[in-house]
């Protein structure tokens, strides 16, 4: 991308009528940075809000399974129109591989993020969740360059390995001046406390802390079925954590 790429404006402009931007990371993978994000979009959308969840893993797409979305080629009128799947406007590279794998390496990542960016017309939109790819390499420095409104949302477990990479990332954060919106624990468990603990973290840099979503033996089973991942204890925390965390500001 140069200087007289003209997509990095008309990204700005596809996302003008989007409220916020909310970009779920944390660096590791199997974290649960896409059931949280599927779940945001979820409870979001339930409390009548205009949501889109923009799935940009691109090697390891999973959002439409997760919410059970059936990913045909999107409608096409001045660009591409997100699908409505359980009142969320949705979008994932499996829209155009499908199955496929899609082994992009190098410059070919930061390509078709671009592409994804450019050609999809959001329209108007409470919130836009992001479900961010592990590592904090090419996917995420584009996603920060490009998507300039976005603050993120950080997903750690009380496991020392991943809490020292969210320790990375929100450095990395800091370093490129994006907001963190606030730090969540996954898969909480009883007597499971990571060193340093995740309240303390994020207390120590003066984020919010939003809470713990717990480990929820009844997650799998309600994968691709909204209406059963509503009803799960790891959602319900959640729609707490949305109520005080993302919607109090509205009220
Ligand atoms: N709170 C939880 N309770 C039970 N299983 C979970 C929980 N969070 C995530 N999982 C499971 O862990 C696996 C990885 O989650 P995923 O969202 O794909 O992680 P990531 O996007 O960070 O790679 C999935 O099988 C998911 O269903
Ligand atoms: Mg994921």
């Amino acid at each position: 991308m140069n200087n007289l790429d003209p997509r990095p404006g008309v990204i700005d402009r596809r996302l003008d009528a989007v409220e916020r931007l909310v970009a779920v990371s944390g660096g590791k993978g199997g974290i649960g940075k896409s059931v949280v994000s599927a779940g945001l979009a979820l409870v979001l959308a339930r409390q009548g809000l205009r949501v889109g969840l923009l799935d940009l893993d691109l090697t390891g797409p999973c959002g439409h399974l997760i919410l059970g979305i059936d990913t045909s080629f999107p409608e096409e009128s001045f660009g591409l129109i997100p699908p409505l799947a359980h009142g969320i406007r949705f979008m994932s590279i499996s829209c155009f591989t499908g199955a496929e794998a899609a082994p992009l390496r190098g410059a070919d990542v930061s390509n078709a993020i671009i592409e994804l960016l450019t050609i999809v017309q959001w329209g108007r939109l409470d919130y836009l969740i992001i479900d961010m790819p592990p590592g904090l390499g090419d996917a995420l420095l584009d996603a920060v360059r490009l998507l300039r409104r976005s603050e993120f949302l950080i997903v750690s477990t009380a496991s020392r390995v991943v809490v020292q990479t969210v320790q990375r990332t929100l450095r990395l954060l800091d370093m490129v001046q994006v907001p963190v919106a606030g730090i969540v624990e996954n898969m909480q468990r009883d007597g499971y406390a990571a060193d340093p603990d995740i309240r303390a973290l994020a207390r120590d840099r003066g984020l919010p802390f939003w809470g713990s979503l717990p480990f929820d033996a009844c997650l799998e089973p309600a994968v691709g079925d909204p209406e059963a991942l509503a009803c799960t204890a790891f959602a319900q925390a959640l729609g707490k954590m949305v109520r005080s965390h993302l919607l109090a500001a509205r009220d």
